[in-house]
Order: C-alpha cells, then sequence, then structure tokens
C-alpha cells in the first residue's frame, strides 16, 4: 500500500518534468578579469575599481558596499560574511567577519514558559540580530590587502544611495513583499524602502544610508561601531526591546582563519573553516563520491544522483552533531574530514536502496535556515582570486532598518540552536556545540570556495541558499571536474538538494528525468519538488586562459569583465 501511495505520488511530482537537455552555454567571457554578483550595478562598481587598478580585495569590498545599497534583501552592513582568497603567489587566506551573539544573548532566550522555541522571536525584530561584522570585516580584509585607498572603494556604494538607481523587477517584488513586516518589526518608519506598489524601473535612494556610508568612508569601522551610527544601533535597541550595545559593536573583531584544504581528483579545494560548516561539509562529500565513476554515471542520472544524496545525508548528520563556533566548543574537524573516516562513513551506503535518515547515527541540525544570502566571486588581472559570501540571513533581515542610518539589521540568531537537544518546528534537532553563548558566532553554511589545479587557480564558486548553499557547491564542483561543464553550463544546471532531515531530497523542476525519479523513489527516495536552489555566482579559468563568469539565471546575478 505504501509504495502504492509512493509511485502515486512519485508520479504527480514528477508528471510534467523533464530533464534539461545538456545544451553547452557560454557566460560571459573575459580576457584578463572577471567579477560576478548577483546585481548589475555592483558588479559594474567591482568591474570599474579593477579597471582603476584595484585588486581582486579591493573590488570585492567595492561590491559588498555597492550591494547594501542595491540589494538590501541580503547585501548588508547590518549582517555579516566569509572571504576566501587565492593570490597569485598560491597564498591562502580566510576572513571570518559572521555575525556574533550579544553579550546580553542567553541559551534560552528564544524560549516560552513551558520551555517551547518561538520562532518569531529569532526570525524578526530587534531581538533577532547579531553583533553585525560585515564593516570591520571588509576594514580588515583591506588593511591587509588593499591597494586602492579605502574612500575610492566605498564612494560607487554612497552616490548610489545618494543619487539613486532604478530598480529591478525582483527587487521590487521584493520590497513589495516585505513591506507588511516593515511596517510590523520598525519602531520608525523605514521610508526608503516603503510606497504603495513598487514597479521595475522605478528610482529608489536612501539618504540616511548615503550618510553611513559617508561616516564608514571617513572613519573606517569607527563610522560604524562608534559615534553616530553606534548610537542609532543602540536606540533601535532600546526602543524595540533588542540586546546589540554599545559595548558590543566596539568590541567586534573580524578573525583571520586558515582556509581548509582538502584534495578532490587532483585539485585543490580551499574553502571556510568553521564557524562555517560549509567548508568541512564539502570536503565530507567530495571524499564520499571520489572514488565512484560519477563521470561515467553521467549528470544527475540515477547512480549518481543516489550516490550524492547518501553522502548528503551522512555529512549533514554529522554537520548537526558537530559544528559549532571553533572559538568556543572543539570542532573536530581534522577527524571529520580524514579519508578513514569517510570510507568508514560510506560503508553503510547501498548502491541500490536509499539509507533512512532514522538509521543513521543521530546527530543534530539547526533550525531550517533562510536563503536569503548572496555571493560574489572576482579574479583580478594579476590572476587574484576572491570569493565572498555575505548576508543578513533572511530576506531583508530582521526587517528592523536601524532609524537615522538607513540599513537593515540581521536576524542571523536564528542561525543558531534555539533549544539544544529537543526538535524544533521542523522536527529537526538543535546540536549543542551550537547553543546560544554571549560573544559566539552562530554556525553558518556559507561555503566560498576556490579550485586550483597543477598550481594555478581554476574556479571561484560560491552561492547563497541556507544549508542548500553547501549542497549546491558540491553539484558545481562535480559538474564542472566530473562532467566537464562549463562554468555558465554548470550554474544554469538544475540542482538537488538533501540535508539528511527532513528525510526527503529537494529538486528544481527539470533536475531529473521521469524514468529517473521513479527509479529513485522506488529504491527509496522521497522527492520534493521546488523553486530555485542558490544562485551561484562563478569564476572558471578556461584552458586557454580565458576567464569564463557563470552568473545564476535564478536571480539578476550579472557577470561583467575585460
Ligand atoms: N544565514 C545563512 C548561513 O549563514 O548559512
Amino acid at each position: 500500500m505504501r509504495r502504492i501511495f509512493i509511485l502515486l505520488l512519485a508520479a504527480v511530482l514528477v508528471s510534467c518534468q523533464t530533464k534539461e537537455t545538456k545544451i553547452p552555454v557560454v557566460g560571459t567571457t573575459a580576457n584578463k578579469a572577471m567579477v560576478v554578483s548577483a546585481h548589475p550595478l555592483a558588479s559594474k562598481v567591482g568591474l570599474d575599481i579593477l579597471k582603476k587598478g584595484g585588486n581582486a580585495v579591493d573590488a570585492s569590498i567595492a561590491i559588498q558596499f555597492a550591494l547594501a545599497v542595491t540589494y538590501p534583501t541580503a547585501g548588508n552592513l547590518g549582517g555579516g560574511g566569509f572571504m576566501v582568497a587565492r593570490f597569485n603567489d598560491g597564498t591562502v587566506d580566510a576572513l571570518d567577519y559572521r555575525e556574533a551573539a550579544p553579550s546580553k544573548a542567553t541559551t534560552n532566550m528564544y524560549l516560552g514558559e513551558t520551555g517551547e522555541a518561538i520562532p518569531e522571536l529569532s526570525t524578526a525584530g530587534h531581538l533577532a540580530s547579531g553583533v553585525p561584522g560585515t564593516v570591520a570585516g571588509l576594514e580588515a580584509a583591506h588593511q591587509k590587502y588593499g591597494k586602492l585607498p579605502w574612500r575610492e572603494l566605498v564612494q560607487p556604494a554612497i552616490d548610489l544611495a545618494l543619487n539613486g538607481f532604478t530598480l529591478t523587477e525582483k527587487e521590487a517584488d521584493g520590497l513589495n513583499g516585505v513591506r507588511e513586516k516593515l511596517e510590523k518589526y520598525n519602531t520608525v518608519s523605514p521610508r526608503h524602502f516603503i510606497k504603495e506598489e513598487w514597479a521595475k524601473g522605478d528610482s529608489i535612494w536612501n539618504k540616511d544610508l548615503g550618510h553611513t556610508l559617508e561616516l564608514i568612508r571617513d572613519n573606517g569601522r569607527a563610522g560604524f561601531y562608534e559615534g553616530k551610527t553606534a548610537e542609532n544601533i543602540v536606540a533601535e535597541m532600546q526602543r524595540g526591546n533588542g540586546l546589540l550595545s554599545a559595548e558590543d559593536l566596539k568590541a567586534y573583531q573580524a578573525i583571520w582563519r586558515t582556509p581548509l584544504i582538502s584534495e578532490y581528483r587532483g585539485h585543490k579545494i580551499i574553502s571556510m573553516p568553521p564557524p562555517s560548516s560549509g567548508g568541512v561539509a564539502l570536503v565530507q562529500l567530495l571524499k564520499s563520491v571520489s572514488s565512484y565513476p560519477v563521470n561515467e554515471w553521467g549528470w544527475n542520472s540515477v547512480p549518481t544522483a543516489h550516490l550524492m544524496v547518501e553522502a548528503e545525508r551522512r555529512a549533514y548528520a554529522d554537520r548537526a552533531a558537530y559544528l559549532g563556533d571553533p572559538d568556543f566548543v572543539k570542532v573536530p574537524v581534522g577527524e571529520l574530514t580524514n579519508d578513514a573516516y569517510i570510507s568508514e562513513r560510506m560503508k553503510s551506503y547501498n548502491p541500490d536502496r536509499a539509507t533512512p535518515s532514522e538509521n543513521l547515527k543521530e546527530g543534530t541540525i539547526a533550525s531550517a535556515e533562510s536563503e536569503q544570502t548572496t555571493h560574489l566571486s572576482v579574479v583580478d588581472e594579476a590572476g587574484n582570486a576572491v570569493s565572498v559570501t555575505t548576508t543578513l540571513n533572511g530576506g531583508y533581515g530582521s526587517k528592523v532598518v536601524v532609524a537615522g542610518s538607513g540599513f537593515l539589521l540581521n536576524n542571523e540568531m536564528d542561525d543558531f540552536s534555539a533549544k539544544p537537544g529537543a526538535p524544533n518546528m521542523y522536527g529537526a534537532i538543535g546540536g549543542e556545540a551550537n547553543k546560544i553563548e554571549p560573544g559566539k558566532r552562530m554556525l553558518s553554511s556559507m561555503t566560498p570556495t576556490i579550485v586550483e589545479k597543477d598550481g594555478k587557480l581554476l574556479m571561484v564558486v560560491g552561492t547563497p541558499g541556507g544549508t542548500t548553499i553547501i549542497t549546491s557547491v558540491f553539484q558545481i564542483i562535480v559538474d564542472v571536474i566530473d562532467h566537464k561543464m562549463g562554468m555558465q553550463e554548470a550554474v544554469n544546471a538544475k540542482r538537488f538538494h538533501s540535508q539528511w532531515l527532513p528525510d526527503v531530497v529537494f529538486m528544481e523542476q527539470g533536475a531529473f528525468t521521469k524514468d529517473d525519479s521513479l527509479q529513485l523513489v522506488e529504491m527509496g527516495h522521497e522527492f520534493k519538488s521546488r523553486g530555485g536552489i542558490g544562485r551561484v555566482d562563478a569564476i572558471l579559468v578556461l584552458p586557454d586562459g580565458r576567464l569564463e563568469g557563470g552568473a545564476d539565471p535564478r536571480g539578476d546575478d550579472t557577470a561583467a569583465g575585460y
């Protein structure tokens, strides 16, 4: 009976589905330098900086400031991010400017009187914000690696905020969609973002944000973490019962970390270590599939998809149990990414049957992560590469705009486990390693990654997408290395995602043929169709040395090069 039900369900799910035919698509190509970001104006800002002689780090800083203006759903001053860089001499570095829990945060701050998690508290409003890290991170990156003067990197964003720009259709839809929540959660009306009905082509500007950016241009991090901006943040918190204090802001520091380095089929993988779970899980996934002939099996074929889902099931169970802020909990990175450990984990892999997640070693998983993050990739003329993923967490973060300063605050506190050890509203279980503690950074899935082949740069890659970030980066790497796709082709290719719990494979329409879906269902997989997974922005070095940008058609993402 159950089997008939599953088959019927599968038939419904795949009825209008045909696997996308593999039409080779070529993205924007350039001989010298390339940027790819979520917004055409931000990509233009980055390109201009490169043409002026700025390096990849400079361009990435200018793009992030520009995204804070043009792409408020995820670009930010009030959020945080990670940067992975590879320089043309082969050296690598990683910067963690993830938000941190305020000093007044407590482990049980999102629990009600009877101990139940109250999701709204961690997802919207003043209590949802961690201490923002972006401005500290961008200044730290500039101090260590910047070439052009700081003010030249901030100025384009100021011009956009003060002079205005026109909305894309997607951003107009986004602002219309969030209007009610902006009205609900703000203590002072965020008039810059509110209009009866936004439409494509409307002009929008934000003088308060422009002036905040001027303070940052003239004073660096002190223009944000001290003085008028800090006072406005603290006043906003007092009006809305939030926790961020003047001391929290002043004390915030970005942290240089050692990138996580691994190998996949002769390629060097350079990715983000904890407090991101991204690098660790990515390495686990790649190692789990590395001894199987996925190239022979073919893209999204039954054996390839089955293997990848089984690897994902195991990696996400580990992610949930072991990953957290390494400055607060011991994260066993070496053990989790060890070859022998991965082989042991894959011993229970059955090529003919799905492993029910309930039969896998119990772990824990953070509450379902929101997907409104953004990624940018840059390669400069000298061959330096930067991969940055930055976020407010949910779309438009906590929905709280700092009055007088014009920027949105994050709702990153929701990336902590609100209630360690007990199921949350999604039936998932929160991990002890990721419980809330003052000053601690919440676990992330952001996976900015760089791939090297024979000592040379090959690819810069990353994406937004909450927990789907890791599996999207995994698929892009497999698509390029195993299935020999070009960059735009890999970015366009339909994706799927599995994360141990819930025990289901999410897929975009067109990811599998009807026959393959049915066969996978017979093997014990359950599918759920959903909209776009991720928005990958990536750059590939082609065999002749040219650069191919892959800008995700799921958004307004744009590649620009010269
Ligand atoms: N807030 C999304 C992430 O950090 O993974």
